[in-house]
């Protein structure tokens, strides 16, 4: 039996608070394996439970907006469909001896630490990608590290990452409501394939072509969406793509930019817009920047101290609405929510 909406909403609500609290805990973890790593381990000040405070507040706000947006139908109830118990807990020690060599590598400020397994891939990759992104194992270039990704941002983020990742969907769907029949979407750096599953279960019908630089995340996001239809997955570089002009209704990425140099964000925008069809949409979700952090500055500030983001800095000082209109788009909407935002342009007809 259906519920009645306004009970639904709660109970999703409920769910996601929950959820939320269950990652956090695990976040609580961490910190004594960064003790039994380097002997330190950074205790909060006063000061800092009012930044959490805030933080939080920001946090519960995202996770009501995402129950309202699931109450509304914009996208389904099973966007939340947890993975299996066994499933998580059987990662979880792998995550805290990931958090242990993380925490050896943040001390010595070590970000070009590679096994075997991933050096087999460095030939063929562009310099400012060659590192250990957040000083994780592997940085995108093993099997394991493609395993425990997923986890590992949603306990950085107290759980939210995923409702984040959905901040883009209510902006895309007020432009094209439906089910994406007769349309074909590019995914440029899809990760392990998080925000496809949202946006395949958003619009079921439509085809989506899923791009990302690393051959294992790919396989990962390949492993993790084999139950949907009309995906498929493609090697290569947001920078140079490897589609012909005005292919796409629509390109997206999330979490991507804050990643890059500024000129391979300019680049990638630039390709963004040509494999778009005029009239086409591009969607981005990414970090906050420094003109929208009304008060959360102090964590666009830690968070490259805390992991090794080495063109974060640059990437909260330039808008992406600024850049976006450099590269010709024409701004739709945006919105915002805890550490994020999201932004959706649109290639002019005639351009
Ligand atoms: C922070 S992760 C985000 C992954 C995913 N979008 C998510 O929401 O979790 C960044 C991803 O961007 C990919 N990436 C980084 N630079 C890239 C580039 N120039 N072209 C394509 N993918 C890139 C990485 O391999 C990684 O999968």
């Amino acid at each position: 039996m259906e519920l009645k909406l306004p009970y639904r909403d709660k109970i999703t609500l409920g769910f996601s608070l929950a959820r939320s609290a269950g990652y956090t805990l695990e976040q609580l973890t961490l910190p004594v394996f960064e003790f039994l790593a380097t002997g330190q381990t950074r205790r909060p000040q006063t000061q800092e439970l009012d930044k959490l405070r805030q933080a939080y507040r920001e946090l519960y706000q995202l996770l009501k907006k995402d129950s309202e947006n699931i109450d509304k139908g914009i996208y389904p109830i099973s966007v939340l469909k947890p993975e299996k118990l066994t499933q998580h807990f059987r990662r979880y020690p792998r995550i805290l001896l990931d958090g242990y060599q993380l925490s050896k590598r943040r001390q010595r400020r070590e970000a070009q630490d590679f096994s075997p397994e991933a050096e087999e891939y460095l030939a063929d990759l562009p310099t400012y990608y060659k590192r250990n992104f957040h000083y994780q194992s592997g940085g995108y270039l093993t099997k394991s590290s493609a395993d425990l990704y997923d986890h590992q941002v949603e306990i950085l983020f107290s759980g939210a990452a995923d409702a984040m990742r959905r901040l883009i969907l209510p902006l895309v769907k007020a432009v094209r409501p439906g089910t994406g029949e007769g349309l074909h979407f590019l995914e440029v750096a899809a990760g392990t394939g998080r925000l496809t599953r949202f946006v395949k279960l958003a619009y079921p019908k439509a085809k989506i072509t899923v791009l990302d630089l690393s051959y294992p995340y790919l396989k990962k996001a390949q492993e993790n969406l084999r139950e949907f239809d009309r995906i498929d997955f493609v090697q290569g570089a947001a920078e140079s793509l490897p589609f012909q002009d005005k292919t796409f209704n629509f390109v997206y990425s999330c979490f991507l930019f804050h990643e890059l140099p500024l000129e391979i964000s300019q680049q990638a925008l630039a390709e963004s817009f040509r494999v778009l069809k005029e009239g086409g949409q591009l969607g981005i979700v990414d970090s906050l920047q420094k003109q929208d952090a009304h008060g959360l500055e102090w964590a666009l500030e830690q968070f490259p101290v805390d992991f090794h983001e080495p063109f974060y800095k640059s990437f909260t000082q330039h808008p992406l609405e600024d850049l976006l209109a450099e590269a010709g788009f024409t701004q739709l909407n945006k919105d915002r929510g805890f550490f994020a935002k999201a932004l959706l342009a649109q290639r002019p007809i005639s351009s």
